[in-house]
């Protein structure tokens, strides 16, 4: 019995906890009016004034008692319902932070370790790839804000370190709109830069493996200047991110700005975006919806995965490092394209594989040398791939389902287009 009650207020929202004390209010006043009323009828003595008095006194007391407890009960029950659990940090040890980008797929995974740290955090964000649903479970937490900001516009807000991922990352996305894309990873950063100077912030660059380009280094470790066609369909992502690093060195040189800088693998996980275009969400999309996985050529090209938390773990250890020049975050465990298929089939339990004819230009290894992540920060990935790819089909296929219930099935995208061919990523 006990138990049900607890259920049953547990269950009730704020609102619903409102409604409920005020009819509880209605109801006493109104049953202590009518007591009034039948004691004037009853008695018509001069002492039912007093009485009237001594009710309505009692009336304003319970009105108030009702009132706090109220609003006690319902801000205790959207405390501990709402909101995954939080560290308590002291005001020396607890940091503002500014995420832009934060509601995206990296962005709100970051987001949720930092709050759950005990950090104030500030997500940024202009929602083009982004979405509020990442970021709603901390809507309302004395801890978090949310802003609708596009980072080409400058920002004025006081804090202590920035993690800069604002840009959108698979390749339908920022090939959408070049120009954006260019804008927001030039004049976005140099935004952002302002500000970590003008407050005294450390900053932190997500950066990418792109900065590689089509590598003629195998596996590339940060000494690698990289391959990139300056003005290829890929220029504004590739070349975008690489004036990135340049101003971050720029403003760290020219005005003692502390930079960081994460050159970032190919991740996967929950929130990815359902066309991505990327060969992780490629499959699985496929294998859910019972379509055939689409390999092409033999699927002999090697790809490196690493999973989300693993990532994140690598960022926040890199911000509150002393290293300041740039470091390769990813997955050094390679597995053909063919594996890939082969185990989200086994994984799904559906679909079948289907081979198509090589693309052009699909580069045949990609893979990160981690030694300097290894040494200095003592940070390499652990989670096992069999491991995230189970979470991340659980996400697809909860997605997909909440699509359907909106009447859109996503179909899964080739990411990148040369003369109508499609490519892995
Ligand atoms: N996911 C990966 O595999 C990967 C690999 C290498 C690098 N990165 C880098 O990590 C960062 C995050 O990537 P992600 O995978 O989470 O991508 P994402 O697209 O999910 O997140 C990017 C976020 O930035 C926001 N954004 C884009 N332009 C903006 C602007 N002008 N102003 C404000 N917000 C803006 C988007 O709305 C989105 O929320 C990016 O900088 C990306 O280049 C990611």
């Amino acid at each position: 019995m006990m138990k049900r009650v607890v259920r049953l207020i547990s269950g009730l929202n704020r609102r619903m906890m409102k409604l409920l004390f005020a009819l509880a209010l209605i109801a006493y006043i109104a049953s202590s009016h009518l007591f009034c009323y039948r004691l004037i009828q009853e008695q018509g003595d001069v002492k039912i004034e007093q009485k009237i008095d001594e009710v309505m006194n009692l009336s304003l007391f319970v009105i108030f008692s009702l009132l706090l407890c109220s609003h006690l009960l319902s801000n205790l029950l959207s405390f501990s319902q709402k909101y995954p659990p939080v560290k308590f940090l002291s005001e020396k040890d607890r940091k503002r932070i500014l995420i832009t980008g934060g509601a995206g797929f990296v962005g709100s995974h970051l987001t949720d370790k930092l709050m759950m740290d005990g950090h104030e955090v500030t997500v940024v964000d202009n929602f083009f790839t982004g979405r509020k649903r990442n970021v709603e479970h901390w809507i309302g937490h004395e801890n978090f804000e949310l802003i609708n900001h596009d980072v080409v516009e400058p920002l004025y807000i006081e804090v202590d370190q920035i993690y800069h991922l604002a840009s959108p990352a698979s390749p339908p996305n920022y090939m959408y709109n070049p120009i954006k894309t260019l804008k927001t990873n030039t004049i976005g950063t140099l935004n952002m830069l302002g500000l970590a100077k003008r407050v005294g912030a450390r900053l932190l660059l997500a950066s990418t493996s792109e900065v590689y380009g089509d590598p003629e280094v195998h596996p590339q470790n940060e000494e690698y200047w990289g391959h990139v066609n300056p003005i290829g369909p890929r220029a504004c992502y590739d070349e975008g991110k690489r004036v990135a690093e340049t101003m971050c060195y720029a403003y760290m040189k020219q005005e003692g700005v502390e930079v960081r800088v994460a050159r970032i693998f190919n991740t996967f996980g929950s929130r990815m975006h359902m066309n991505d275009g990327r060969v992780v969400s490629n499959f699985i999309l496929q294998a859910l919806q019972g379509e055939p996985l689409t390999v092409y050529g033999t699927g002999s090209q090697t790809r490196a995965f690493q999973y989300v938390s693993d990532l994140v773990n690598g960022l926040v250890l890199l911000m509150n490092s002393n290293i300041s020049s740039p470091v390769n975050l990813g997955n050094p465990e390679e597995h053909t394209i063919l594996e890939f298929a082969r185990l989200i089939k086994s994984l799904v339990g559906k679909g079948c594989i289907q081979f198509l004819s090589e693309a052009q230009d699909d580069p045949q290894r990609r893979r990160p040398d981690i030694r300097k992540a290894r040494m200095m920060l003592g940070w390499e990935p652990v989670v096992p791939l069999e491991e995230g790819l189970n979470k991340t089909i659980q996400y697809f296929s909860r997605e997909l389902e909440h699509q359907a219930n909106n009447q859109y099935i996503p179909k899964p995208k080739a990411a990148r287009m040369k003369k109508g061919r499609p490519r892995h990523n």
